[in-house]
Parts: C-alpha cells; sequence; structure tokens
C-alpha cells in the first residue's frame, strides 16, 4: 500500500470548513507545505458531487484564502479534494467511510472534528469500530465537551482510543500572530520584562469585539453561548500568556497551566460578572424562543500568586458589537498624578503594539503631554504577506507532529473547572441577562465592573 495521507473533515459543508479550513490548506498548497499525495476529505449529509463540493469552495476561496486566488492554482489544489457523503450520527455509516478509503488507498489520517460537541463521541465510536487499523492524529475545535464532566468523559474515550499524544485539541487564538507576538514582546524587551507586574500595572484589559451576530450556528451557540465559546477557550489562553511566569523551554505549557491554576475562585458572581445578549437574538433563525443565551460576557478575573496580587484582569467578548477588535490593553500605575502609560497590543483586524507615555509640551516649562509610540505591523505590506493566518499555521503544526501551540488537557481542565463554577453561580443566583443594542459595545451595566477601553485609532 503507498503511503497516503488525508485529512477527513467532519463537518465539511459547515461554516468553519469553508472560512476557515480549505482557505488555510490553500494557503499551504500555495507555498508548497502539503505533501504531493496529501488529500482532503470533505464529510457532508448533503446530496453533493465532489464537482459540486470544489464549486463551492472555489467561492469561498476567492474571498477567504490569504494567498491569492488564481484558477490555475485552485485548480490543482483542488484535484486533492473529495467530497463523501454520509451521515456521520450513524456509527455504521463508518463503514462505507473504510471502504473509501481503502480504495483510495491512504493509511495516514488526520481526522478533524469541526462539528459541535454533541457529536465527537458518535465520531469516536464509529472510527473505533471501523477505521481501528488507521494511523491517525485528531484535531478537535472547541468548546471540547458541553462541560467539565462530558469533557472528561471524551477525553478518556479519545485517549483509550487515539492515543494522549495523537489528539490536538486546537484553539486558533494560539496561532494568532499578535498572540505568538505577546511572548516575543514580554520576553525580549529590558523595559517590559522589568514592569510586568503589580508594583507597576494597574489593571489589564483583554477585549474580543465580534461585529458578526450567531449566523449560521444558531444550533451551536444556543446551547454554548459567550462563555463557553470564547472565554473558557480563547479568552483565558490569551490572559494565560499575557500574564505567565517567563516560560523555561520552547513549550509555555508548565507556565500557563501554573497561571490558570492561580485564578482566584469566584465568590461573588454579581460582583465580577456581567452577561447580555443582543437585542434581536432571539429572532434570528434557529433560536429557542426565550432563550437565555448570553452573546456578551464580561468578566474581572484575579490572579492570587506574587506578580499578580491585586492586579485585576478585565475581559470581555460579544457579538453585534459596534465594531470588530481585539485587543489586549495593559494600564500602568499613574507616575506623579500624570496620565496613566498604556500598552495597546492590537490582534486583530489590524496588528500592532501602541505605547501612551508622557512627555513635556514643548514651549512650555513643564507641561505635559500625552505622546505615542505606534508599530503597525499589518501597514507594511511584506508582514501582511508574510503572516500566516491561524488555522493555516496550527494546521502545519499538527501535520508536523508539532504540539506547541495547541492547547493541553491539563489546562482544559482547570479553564472547565473555573468556568462551570462561575456559571453555575451566576444561574443559581438567577443573575440577569441584560439586552444591549446590536452595535454598541454591550450593555452598560458591564461599566460597572471597569472604565473600558478601546483604541480605534
Ligand atoms: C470561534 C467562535 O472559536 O471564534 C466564534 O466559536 C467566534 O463564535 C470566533 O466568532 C472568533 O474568531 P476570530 O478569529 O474571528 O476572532
Amino acid at each position: 500500500m503507498k503511503n497516503r495521507t488525508a485529512i477527513t473533515l467532519f463537518g465539511g459543508s459547515g461554516d468553519l470548513t469553508y472560512r476557515k479550513l480549505l482557505p488555510a490548506m490553500y494557503n499551504l498548497h500555495v507555498l508548497g507545505k502539503l505533501e504531493d499525495n496529501f488529500e482532503i476529505i470533505g464529510l457532508g449529509r448533503r446530496d453533493y458531487t465532489t464537482e459540486d463540493y470544489i464549486a463551492i469552495a472555489r467561492n469561498w476561496m476567492k474571498e477567504y484564502s490569504r494567498k491569492q486566488y488564481a484558477d490555475e492554482t485552485f485548480n490543482e489544489f483542488a484535484k486533492r479534494i473529495t467530497y463523501f457523503k454520509i451521515d456521520i450520527s450513524n456509527v455504521d455509516e463508518y463503514a462505507r467511510l473504510q471502504d473509501f478509503y481503502t480504495s483510495k488507498e491512504i493509511s495516514d489520517h488526520v481526522y478533524y472534528y469541526a462539528v459541535a460537541p454533541e457529536l465527537f463521541l458518535t465520531i469516536t465510536e464509529g472510527l473505533r469500530k471501523y477505521c481501528s487499523q488507521n494511523k491517525a492524529k485528531i484535531i478537535i475545535e472547541k468548546p471540547f465537551g458541553a462541560d467539565l464532566d462530558d469533557a472528561t468523559k471524551l477525553n478518556s474515550k479519545l485517549e483509550e482510543f487515539f492515543g494522549h499524544d495523537e489528539i490536538y485539541h486546537i484553539d486558533h487564538y494560539l496561532g494568532k500572530e499578535m498572540i505568538q507576538n505577546i511572548l516575543s514582546v514580554r520576553f525580549n524587551n529590558a523595559i517590559f520584562k522589568g514592569i510586568w507586574n503589580k508594583d507597576f500595572i494597574e489593571s489589564v484589559q483583554i477585549t474580543v469585539a465580534e461585529a458578526v451576530g450567531v449566523g449560521t450556528r444558531a444550533g451551536y451557540y444556543d446551547k454554548s453561548g459567550a462563555t463557553k465559546d470564547m472565554v473558557q477557550n480563547h479568552l483565558l489562553q490569551v490572559l494565560s500568556i499575557v500574564a505567565m511566569e517567563e516560560p523555561k523551554d520552547s513549550s509555555m505549557d508548565r507556565e500557563q497551566l501554573e497561571l490558570l491554576k492561580a485564578l482566584k475562585p469566584v465568590n461573588k458572581v454579581e460582583d465580577i460578572l456581567v452577561m447580555g445578549q443582543y437585542d434581536g437574538y432571539l429572532q434570528e433563525n434557529n433560536i429557542s424562543e426565550n432563550s437565555k443565551t448570553e452573546t456578551y460576557v464580561a468578566l474581572k478575573v484575579e490572579i492570587e500568586n506574587e506578580r499578580w496580587q491585586g492586579v485585576p484582569f478585565f475581559i470581555r467578548t460579544g457579538k453585534k458589537m459596534a465594531t470588530r477588535e481585539s485587543q489586549v490593553i495593559v494600564k500602568f500605575k499613574a507616575e506623579n498624578s500624570a496620565p496613566q502609560n498604556m500598552l495597546i497590543i492590537k490582534v486583530q483586524p489590524s496588528e500592532g503594539i501602541y505605547l501612551k507615555f508622557n512627555a513635556k509640551k514643548p514651549g512650555t516649562d513643564k507641561e505635559l503631554q500625552e505622546v505615542s509610540m505606534d508599530f503597525c505591523q499589518s501597514c507594511i505590506l511584506e508582514n501582511r504577506i508574510n503572516t500566516p493566518e491561524a488555522y493555516e499555521r496550527l494546521l502545519d503544526a499538527c501535520f508536523k507532529g508539532d504540539r506547541l501551540l495547541f492547547s493541553k488537557w491539563d489546562q482544559i481542565v482547570v479553564s472547565w473547572n473555573y468556568i462551570n463554577n462561575i456559571l453555575a453561580k451566576h444561574k443559581a443566583i438567577g443573575s440577569p441577562i441584560y439586552t444591549y443594542e446590536q452595535n454598541t459595545m454591550g450593555p452598560k451595566e458591564a461599566d460597572k465592573l471597569t472604565d473600558w477601553i478601546l483604541d480605534l485609532e
């Protein structure tokens, strides 16, 4: 048998596949990073032929690929793609899938679980029953399970079947250029390294604002909500990178885990958490009547360790907000009552680092003015061209067997524990979900947590 490798996309006709996964692989193809005989198999229930599927993919690629779309290149790329119609919720259908693999002489597999978490176990069961002879890696999307119990059960099943080292928990925020850059900025600059602590920093804000609404993902999102969809994974991962100790080697697993373990357990949830739902959410397709799902969450997090004792970290995320903007804002303590220095790490859509500080106003004796240094990374064409998309970077890493940029199970457990506790308390005391207007920065009730900042320059 030839040694052919394939990635199988469970959820092959889903939003994630079209917007992120296929464009990421197109880019890898253009860069010559896919093996010659590498195949892409999209699974779905719809009655498509491979030609239909490729035609749909072509349009998405025109819109979403980082590398310039070109007919000729896409046609070459498309030779790698096959659509396979299957009901993935029916375990016995996996026998046909294995026959298909055998006919294609594929022996090395990457299975990508790009579907709602309820299907993870069934997929695993189907693969275990019919495809167990294959060598396989699994990439699994967040949220990993519906809660900690669910995640634990799922993890033990996956590990039992595939083995711990073959499971890649993807959190695409870890693949974002500016999130990676936080490490470089923090640990390679004396000017930041020495002051990255409670003596100099007053507070930190992390905002991930989205302009889009729930879109076509209502079935999944309405059961999940912003806390499980974004905070349990992306925002806590970002927070851990901003706040962790300096990694001792190329892996930051230990330091991230220690940081997550140091999150202060929440007592009075009403003092630290505000949830909201955008006006119009209940009218979106497939949202349950009277849904209490939050599309916005703002949270004050404290860290109980020597570096951060007493420094609040404010995190917020929401859909249908006034802008799409993700930033980490570090607010320094005031010196001599002068305006506070601020370091703004712009994650997306523009990427860069902005520093606000004080200087003398020219022509005056001592009068101060706030000035800035602005490094706009994405303003430079070469940077934009050379910056891989998060999914591109992570898929490439997985294909090479590099697990560094993937979430680790022990971190997932600690994050789930923290979030479960908050959600349970929020529910137990019947805390409200405030309605907020679309195109705003969320419910005004979140202002009680802090003066939120967002730099839109
Ligand atoms: C996903 C969430 O993980 O991240 C989505 O499920 C969200 O709800 C998306 O829209 C945001 O990702 P990005 O890269 O656009 O900030």
